[in-house]
């Protein structure tokens, strides 16, 4: 096998040959596999693993292939984990270390990555570095459209991608990343910009493009010309590869490849295996032996005729934008309707990766029923050459092939050659229409391909095709309803009748895999009326005499969302001009390991090299909900080769069961993913193999609680009521001119951090010591959950955290459950133990944020003034308490946000139920409990007729006050976030433009919102913090302190803090992990503190030694750092120390419900604009302003990135982001599948932020802690697509309020913008034939 791999140690090589030859490795085994696999990973730790499905970009490699017909070399990304090493024969593979590395040389892509400050965890970056860098090799000045294509397969869930994008677009030949769009001057000409209104010199420049190495293509290493011999050799052969249970054959041409057909039909043919892959992977399909013809010549051709084009079944997906690119270019637009179609859905399939894996051919015979090309292909009459040794044959691509009937299938030992897709006609048309949860790179929702032809010159339909994707097991014809339409001229009772006829003929049952019945049901006609309307138009451009056109408001109907590439301000505070040069505070500071991110040099725990004699774990989780363990019966399981102990409540020598966390079920199992047990064996497939060997008996218990409302209904409560009071609610309900009652609903949220929770935990011979290294927020926790499980003395256990591939609230408590039983398995066994979770299991084990049910009763006058309030919150809290009683008292006391409310009451409890524990998450339920505040604003806004803008503005805190519970602040900068807000986005002017946009358009509506937000930093019990600093006598300075980094840019700002105390350049000072040895007793790294408290002690510690060398320095005030060092050293000064800093003081009473429960708050406001498709339920956010008072930033481009990424996790919370589970309790989002965070393409096209100065004396340099409030700003997004929704109803008469819940999914959009097909499919309720 050949294989060229940069960077590839000769070891790798050696292992993979070992593989060939049948030692262990199969042939199968993908590129990116297992991540517990490091050797076959080539002890290369760049190509991360995060979801092993393909579906975020977090493996991303380049592959180049030569082609001897065209004699040229052809890049493309590919996501390694769905790779089988055995297709890359012959090919070159670019990992990120090939590009560059801090070693030798970083690429630009890696360094203008880094500088742009698009990496924050890092997770992601080699991933972003490799699709970016794999553009330019074949576009070496792209477009800003070719940047934001080439990244929409790479998920992060950090940097909201505006910075990624940004450093992407340094390489588009027109400068494109001008920050001061709209401004008329370009930022590069002006250093800073003052506010008119306050004079305060602001600054737009997070980072200096001077800076860049320039850009060379001509440098990039050759393409391997060993593979170019290789692949013009004529005398290629067969290649082999036998594994231990299954073989590879690669043939050598067309013959060959239908002679291995034949004498194994039932192999599948692995071209992209982007089908095969997950099915092997997921559903464990197993199959003995696979025929990869990729690269075979004969499947790789295009064939353009008069009447149409035959495509190649060897294309790419990815080839076959292109080829179609080119016909369109070259053909008569008539003749090119279903190319287009095509190429539309092509944009948005899945991302580039798995575009440029996945075949034409493995597409069509995949029949995928969530299919975007196969309903066009049979729309557009395409048709399929088959080869055998038989011969060749045709069969067309049409419903009966698509439903997979037998009788149209191919046969086992044929191939499919090539798909002919025939030209269109003048009086033909042919569309392709979708939608899907997440613009690109999700599967669709419903989906179709349609196609009508006319009686020449006549609106008389002639031929009539519709085909539906994601309706049911497979593509599905409406052949019945084309049928008995042919014949009918095309309007509007034929639209009538034929939608009545589709609703007959498609039937989803009420309890199909995928839920959203309803929603699918209207989607099929709402698709289908879309082609009506475009055909009707289409048949007035052809003859507008003849053929009336479209009502002007219903044109917006025709266009799905454009892709747009985002842009935007930054605007943040200059540095004073009188700071010294070398004090770093203040400046945008590259994150600390930015560099290392993009090279794939940092290390996470999984990138570290193998110990000797580790064992893998593999868990074995709970079935059911509520339930009696019978039996557990590990034997078959333990009979595995490999296997070396299965570990379960048994086996814990200390609590099984510590403050009511249970770390193996005992006797009865509380939820779904409830560990039982797990499975220690040689490697990470030998130990998931035997956990599905594991028997356990079950006895389902009573009650079985999955909802809030059933936890209401047994009075099931994790703790006690949380409440706070201010005036008298009752009494003031008497007095109020109107009152409302009402609910929300917001649904959980997944944390869906890149990497995965990972754990190394290794026993040492003595004195019962554990090393553990791991991903976490908070050292403590981890040491005293292992402690207990242990029963051993904390000083035992020896913590280590380097960095987090992020975490967002879900490493706190879950890795200390975690560690607890990896620590049990390693002291089980004696051996080191490698605990990754799978995404799959991750999801289901560790849950998120906790949903909400809120019930408000409001009293209020009609000039919008409220006067009374009564709130309710319960959460679903999950099995166990976690953090759900801290996360309800958090949700209490910020219920009241930014609004005065003389007489306010809220109350709260989190509920028990039968789902796995939810946690803490950025915010900790802010974001929740605040929609239910702006959720009645915006009904007692609807009450008064005025807007929601105005009822906010009336009922905000105007003055120094006292909050609900009686803790006094001034909310100025609140104000001035608002007023500005409001001024800077020019919000009255695009709200009537709104609604200018929203009279002449009846499909498509646009909606604005604007949202203040007073938040709180803050966790009273944990914020304290310490740090200890050594200098050595060269001068260098080593830091710890007790934060984790986790992306949030810490470690970068302690290394200013540091910088500036010792008055030393940053690249004296160093920084290398947090663990329980140096820095004991950790709190978290939480509540938005880190910075704060952690640069404190630094300071303190910095500030003790800068005081112990002052008499040095004094007496040698010229001297160098160096030199007084020595000095100090001679003279025997303690050049090491550590600091302390005890926290901010913060009390509540919860008797009484008041107290100054939080050092200081955080002010800002948001506001977005949306556009929503009534039809469909898509919407595209236009534009996004944030005012955020920052105070001081000690570094912008850390602080608005943190505001970037939590707007952006804030606004997927709100809109696309959907946990499902069934009515048991069984989670059905298990992975990037089938749960959406967003992706570059829902980001705000037009994104600004604005750091507010202001002062905060308390905080360290009188900064503010910037980590989450941002997320709550994302639900402008909501609450603009309530106000397009509101537009929408207003328009078909309904009533003005509607019930508010979140996400506002494209279901929930659809669903509400009632219409005539929402009603019909209310009406056409019927029994399956
Ligand atoms: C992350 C991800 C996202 C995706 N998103 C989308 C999406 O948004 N929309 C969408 O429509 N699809 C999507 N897909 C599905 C994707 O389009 C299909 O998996 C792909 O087209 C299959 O092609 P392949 O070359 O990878 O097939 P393979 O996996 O290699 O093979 C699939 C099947 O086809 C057979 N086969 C392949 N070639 C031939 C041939 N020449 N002759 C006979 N049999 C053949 C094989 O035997 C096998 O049974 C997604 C897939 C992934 C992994
Ligand atoms: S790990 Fe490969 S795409 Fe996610
Ligand atoms: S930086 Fe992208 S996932 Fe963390």
């Amino acid at each position: 096998m050949r294989l060229c791999l940069k960077k590839a140690s000769l070891t790798c090589l050696s292992g993979l040959r070992r593989g060939n030859r049948g030692s262990g490795v199969p042939p199968t085994l993908n590129l990116c596999r297992e991540s517990q696999l490091p050797t076959l990973r080539f002890h290369l730790t760049g190509t991360k693993y995060s979801c092993g499905s393909g579906g975020c970009g977090a493996c991303t490699v380049m592959v180049s292939r030569y082609d001897p017909k065209t004699k040229k070399i052809h890049h493309y990304p590919v996501t390694a984990c769905l790779v089988p090493i055995c297709s890359l024969h012959g090919a070159a593979v670019t990992t990120v270390e090939g590009v560059g590395s801090i070693k030798t040389r970083i690429h630009p892509v890696q360094e203008r990555l880094a500088k742009c400050h698009g990496t924050q965890c890092g997770f992601c970056s080699p991933g972003m570095v490799m699709s970016i860098y794999t553009l330019l090799r074949n576009h070496p000045e792209p477009t800003p459209e070719q940047i934001t294509e080439a990244l929409g397969g790479n998920l992060c869930r950090c940097t909201g991608y505006r910075p990624i994008v940004e450093s992407g677009k340094t390489f588009c030949a027109e400068s494109t990343v001008c920050q001061m769009k709209g401004s008329g001057k370009c930022c590069m000409d002006q250093e800073e910009k003052s506010f008119t209104s306050r004079q305060e010199k602001m600054c737009t420049k997070l980072y200096n493009e001077d800076e860049f190495q320039p850009f060379d293509p001509t440098q990039e290493p050759i393409f391997p010309p060993e593979l170019i011999r290789m692949a013009e050799d004529p005398n290629k052969r067969r290649l082999t590869f036998r594994g231990k249970r299954t073989t590879w054959i690669t043939p050598v041409n067309l013959n060959d490849l239908l002679e291995l057909k034949t004498s194994f039909p039932e192999a599948p043919i692995i071209m992209g295996n982007t089908a095969v892959g997950p099915s092997i992977k997921f559903r464990d399909e197993f199959h003995p032996v696979f025929i990869s013809p990729l690269g075979l010549q004969e499947l790789y051709f295009v064939d353009s005729t008069d009447d149409g084009v035959t495509i190649g079944a060897g294309y790419s997906l990815a080839q076959l934008n292109d080829a179609l690119h080119f016909i369109v270019s070259e053909q008569p637009k008539e003749k090119t309707k279903t190319y287009h179609a095509l190429l539309k859905h092509l944009r948005t399939l899945a991302g580039a990766q798995i575009r440029n894996m996945a075949t034409l051919g493995g597409h069509v015979v995949s029949r995928p029923n969530y299919s975007d090309l196969n309903p066009i292909l049979a729309a557009g009459n395409a048709t399929i050459n088959l080869i055998s040794k038989e011969g060749k044959r045709q069969i067309p691509l049409d419903g009966r092939f698509l439903e997979k009937s037998p009788e149209a299938n191919l046969k086992s030992e044929e191939t499919v050659l090539s798909v002919y897709i025939p030209h269109s006609t003048q009086w033909h048309f042919v569309s392709g229409l979708r939608i899907a949860q997440r613009q690109e790179n999700a599967f669709a929702i419903v989906n179709a391909g349609m196609s009508v032809k006319f009686e020449d010159g006549t609106d008389t339909i002639k031929e009539l095709q519709m085909f539906y994707g994601s309706v049911g097991p497979t593509v599905v014809s409406a052949s019945k309803t084309c049928q008995q339409l042919i014949g009918r001229k095309w309007n509007d009772q034929m639209l009538s009748d034929a939608c009545r006829l589709v609703l007959d003929e498609i039937y989803i049952p009420p309890d199909a895999e995928g839920g959203m019945v309803e929603y699918r049901r209207t989607l099929i006609i709402s698709l289908l009326f879309k082609f009506y309307l475009k055909v009707r138009r289409g048949l007035n451009k052809m003859d507008p005499h003849k053929f009336p056109d479209i009502p002007e408001k219903f044109v917006s109907a025709l266009e799905d969302f454009p892709i747009e590439t985002p842009q935007g301000i930054q605007m943040f505070q200059c540095v004073d001009p009188h700071q010294p040069p070398q004090d770093p505070v203040g400046h945008p500071v590259m994150h600390q390991s930015a560099i290392k991110h993009t090279t794939g040099e940092a290390v996470f725990v999984d990138d570290m090299p193998p110990i000797s004699q580790e064992l893998f774990l593999a868990v074995v989780t709970s079935t059911r909900a509520h339930a009696k363990i019978i039996l557990i019966d590990t034997s078959a399981a333990l009979a595995l080769p490999g296997v070396v102990d299965v570990i379960t409540a048994e086996d814990v020598p200390g609590d099984n069961s510590y403050q009511g966390e249970i770390f193996y079920a005992q006797n009865e199992v509380i939820c779904v993913g409830q560990i039982v047990c797990t499975v220690a064996a040689d490697t990470y497939a030998h130990a998931k193999e035997a956990a599905k060997k594991v028997r356990i008996v079950y006895e389902d218990l009573e009650p079985r609680i999955i909802t809030i409302e059933q936890a209401l209904e047994h009075n099931s409560f994790l703790s006690a009521e949380k409440k706070i009071e201010q005036g008298d609610v009752e009494q003031a309900f008497k007095y109020v001119d109107q009152i409302i009652e009402g609910k929300v609903h917001v649904e959980g949220q997944e944390h869906f951090y890149m990497e995965t929770q990972t754990i190394l935990a290794i026993p040492q011979e003595e004195d019962k010591e554990m090393v553990c290294t791991y991903v976490t927020l908070g050292t403590y926790l981890f040491q005293e959950y292992v402690a207990a499980a242990l029963n051993i003395p904390r000083n035992r256990i020896a913590c280590h955290t380097k960095r987090a591939g992020g975490a967002f609230g879900g490493k706190v408590s879950k890795p200390a459950l975690l560690g607890a039983v990896s620590a049990v398995a390693a002291k089980k066994t004696g051996r080191p133990i490698r605990f990754i979770l799978e995404r799959g299991d991750d999801m289901l084990i560790t849950a998120g944020r906790h949903p909400l049910l809120g019930k408000y009763k409001i009293g209020f006058m009609n000039n919008g003034v409220i006067k009374a309030a009564d709130i309710e919150y319960y959460i679903n809290g999950g099995c166990s308490p976690d953090e759900s009683e801290l996360v309800m008292e958090f949700m209490v006391l910020r219920s009241e946000n930014a609004y005065y409310i003389p007489n306010f009451r809220c109350r709260g409890r989190p509920c028990k139920t039968n789902l796995p524990s939810n946690t803490a998450f950025r915010g900790f339920g802010f974001p929740q409990g605040i929609v239910v505040g702006e959720a009645y604003i915006t009904a007692v806004a609807s009450q008064c007729d005025l807007t929601p803008e105005q009822v906010k503005e009336i009922n905000m805190y105007k003055r120094t006050s006292r909050t609900a519970h009686k803790q006094t602040f001034n909310p100025e900068p609140l104000r001035r976030c608002w007023k500005e807000c409001l001024e800077k986005s020019s919000f009255s002017a695009r709200k009537l433009a709104a609604e200018e946009f929203n009279k002449k358009n009846y499909w498509k509506k646009r909606g604005l919102a604007a949202v203040p937000m007073k938040f709180t930093v803050g966790i009273d019990y944990c914020s304290m913090a310490a740090a200890l600093v050594h200098i050595y006598l060269d001068g260098s300075v080593l830091v710890s302190h007790s934060g984790c980094e986790l992306g949030q840019g810490l470690h970068t700002k302690m290394i200013q803090v540091a910088s500036r105390e010792l008055n030393i350049p940053e690249s004296y000072i160093h920084l290398s992990e947090t663990n329980t040895t140096t820095v004991s007793n950790a709190t978290f790294t939480a509540g938005s503190m880190g910075a704060d408290i952690n640069g404190k002690a630094v300071q303190n510690a910095c500030q003790i030694l800068k005081a112990r060398l002052e008499p040095v320095i004094r007496k040698n005030p010229r001297g160098t750092w160096e030199v007084w060092i020595s000095e100090a050293y001679k003279e025997s000064i303690s050049l090491s120390t550590t600091g302390y800093f005890k926290g901010y003081q913060t009390n509540m009473d919860w008797k009484k419900g008041e107290g100054n429960a939080f050092p200081y708050f955080v002010y800002g406001a948001s506001c977005s604009e949306v556009e929503v498709d009534c039809l469909t339920g898509a919407h595209k956010l236009l534009r996004t302003d944030i005012f955020m008072d920052a105070a001081f930033s000690i570094n912008p481009a850390v602080d608005i990135g943190q505001i970037e990424g939590a707007f952006v996790q804030g606004m997927g919370f709100y809109t696309i982001e959907e946990l499902k589970y069934s009515p048991e309790g069984v989670l059905y989002s298990r992975g990037p599948d089938d749960y959406k965070i967003p992706t570059v393409t829902e980001i705000p096209e037009e994104f600004n932020v604005t750091l507010v100065h202001s002062q905060n004396p308390i905080a360290i340099y009188s900064s503010k802690g910037l980590g989450e409030a941002g997320m709550f700003l994302g639900s402008s997004v909501l609450f603009a697509i309530y106000d397009a929704m509101a537009a929408a109803r207003r328009e078909r008469g309904l009533t003005k309020t509607f019930t508010l819940s979140s996400p506002a999914t494209p279901e929930l959009i659809r669903m509400t913008c009632v219409d005539q097909f929402t009603d019909m499919v209310r009406l056409v309720r019927r029994a399956p034939c």
